[in-house]
């Protein structure tokens, strides 16, 4: 059973009373712990296609399977509770807290989901910091910490909970080319240790990493 399994799904968003088709019909499946890469022009619908897939928002038609489930009819609450628990984001922008240390970054989603003391969240996620070769950054906040390291904090706090799968949205956009080798790397740990991964990328050698690479353009899959 694919982990994810998308058929016909289409994005339609309205601007005033004009349509803006984003997605025109998108099959796509993904099986467990492979590592796919999605390319394609700006304004192609990578970043709708993601945030579908990580139950941000909901397609205007199709269906979608996340891990046996289908979540496309899932609105508001019902939706977040599956993202909760299903999805790990990265995006370009890291998102991190500024006034939070790097490990209580890293905790908060598992705050969210509730059921684990503050103790308990905060040393697995020093756990897991230390995993990925963070271990000096521990009790740092954002502000003192490289791109490259600060993408790796987003990794960390994307993995915290478990996801059955890890999507990243451009994670090298902002950062220069050494920076970008180390979160890389670090993608590649985390696959090889079994994760699930998506991720969109403009850049080729990016998207090298990949087993499987998948380019859309004008919203469909390109042959
Ligand atoms: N919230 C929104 N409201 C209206 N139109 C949107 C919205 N988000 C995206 N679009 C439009 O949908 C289309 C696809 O956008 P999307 O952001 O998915 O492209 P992208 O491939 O991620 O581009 P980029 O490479 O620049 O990040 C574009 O025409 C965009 O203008
Ligand atoms: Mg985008």
């Amino acid at each position: 059973m694919p982990l994810i399994e998308a058929r016909g799904l289409t994005k339609v968003y309205r601007l005033g009373r004009v349509d803006v088709p984003a997605l025109r019909g998108i099959d796509l499946e993904v099986h467990e712990g492979e590592y796919v890469a999605i390319t394609g022009p700006s304004g192609s619908g990578k970043s709708t296609l993601m945030h579908i897939l990580g139950c941000l928002d909901s397609p205007t038609s199709g269906s979608y399977r996340l891990d046996g489930r289908d979540v496309s009819g899932l609105r508001g609450r019902a939706l977040a509770h599956v993202r909760n628990r299903k999805v790990g984001f990265v995006f370009q922008t890291f998102n991190l807290m500024p006034r939070m240390t790097t490990d209580e970054n890293v905790a908060l989603p598992l705050q969210y989901r509730g059921g684990i003391s503050r103790r308990a969240r905060l040393r697995r996620a020093r756990a897991l910091l230390e995993r990925l070769g963070l271990g000096e950054r521990i009790g740092h906040r954002p502000d003192e910490l490289s791109g490259g390291e600060l993408q790796r904090v987003a990794v960390a706090r994307a993995l915290i909970g478990e996801p059955a799968i890890l999507l990243i949205d451009e994670p090298t956009g902002n950062l220069d080319s050494k920076a970008g080798a180390e979160v890389l790397k670090t993608f590649r740990e985390v696959h090889d240790a079994g994760n699930t991964i998506v991720l969109v990328t403009h850049d080729p050698n990016v998207a090298a990493e990949a087993a499987r690479t998948i380019r859309l353009v004008d919203g469909e899959v390109a042959a």
